[in-house]
């Protein structure tokens, strides 16, 4: 725990050598307190967003989840995302920044990737999992990615100790999870923006099932991204965004 300063969160931390993926052993552990972090060297079935595995080799990357149990609305729930994304931006800075809603990228190449799950009643969240997976010492990727992909170590040219990055990225998830918590997604809202890459961009979006471009104006107090397209503003809550050049 090299430099953890955080109240609660981390202060449960269950390390595997290898697992499939870090976010089941959370929801398997879902009885663990609140701020629970689950950590693997190596996931051999690292999961992505939409349904796509994540790359997770031995040694050279933080893949790792946070369980958390907000009282908060299901539909908030996506918000947490947000508070993750920008929490990591910071902590690995490097002219890192956010593409709406859950990748860090540096230079248009994503360093980091952010999944969200819950288990939710109708009105009532019973827990959160938020799995975090930042390629830190990648020294290559596969020509597939290549890229599309990079690592704290191609973009800074050297190695970073792993451990130190994590209690640094837990104590910066920890300062804007309380935020986020005490005033709603509005109390981060303005640091969000300024890190987001994607404002200011001309974007696809696939809406109602269609593919609609426009200019990405704003991010709303909901996490929703606002559109400008020819026939008026759009909000959109998640989903896949393609911002053009990036
Ligand atoms: C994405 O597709 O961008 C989301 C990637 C999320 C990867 C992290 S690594 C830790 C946690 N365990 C997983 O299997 N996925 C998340």
């Amino acid at each position: 725990k090299s430099g953890l300063t955080t109240d609660f969160i981390g202060h449960n931390l269950f390390i595997y050598d290898e697992t499939d993926t870090t976010n089941n052993r959370a929801k398997e552990s879902n009885s663990s307190p609140d701020g629970s972090v689950f950590i693997a060297e190596v996931q051999t079935h690292g999961k992505g967003s939409r349904g796509r595995g994540w790359t997770s080799p031995r040694g050279i990357g933080i893949w790792h989840s946070i369980l958390l149990k907000p009282e908060i609305s299901p539909l908030e729930v996506s918000q947490i995302t947000l508070v993750a994304g920008l929490a990591v931006c910071k902590a690995i800075g490097l002219n890192s920044m956010i593409k709406w809603p859950n990748d860090i990228v540096i230079n248009g190449k994503k360093i980091c990737g952010i999944l969200t799950e819950m288990s939710a009643e109708i009105n009532m969240v019973n827990y959160v999992v938020c799995g975090i997976g930042v390629n830190v010492n990648t020294e290559s990727f596969d020509d597939d990615i290549a890229d599309k992909a990079t690592s704290m170590f191609i973009e800074s040219g050297h190695k970073y100790v792993r451990n130190e990055l994590i209690a640094k990225l837990l104590n910066e998830f920890e300062c804007y999870y309380k935020k986020f918590l005490d005033g709603g997604l509005s109390a981060i809202l303005d640091e969000y923006k300024k890190c987001c890459v994607t404002l200011g961009r001309e974007v696809n979006v696939i809406f109602k099932n269609e593919t609609v471009r426009g200019t990405a104006v704003d991010v709303d107090e909901n996490g929703s991204l606002a559109v400008q397209t020819e026939n008026g503003i759009i909000h959109v809550t998640s989903g896949e965004v393609s911002v053009r050049g990036i």
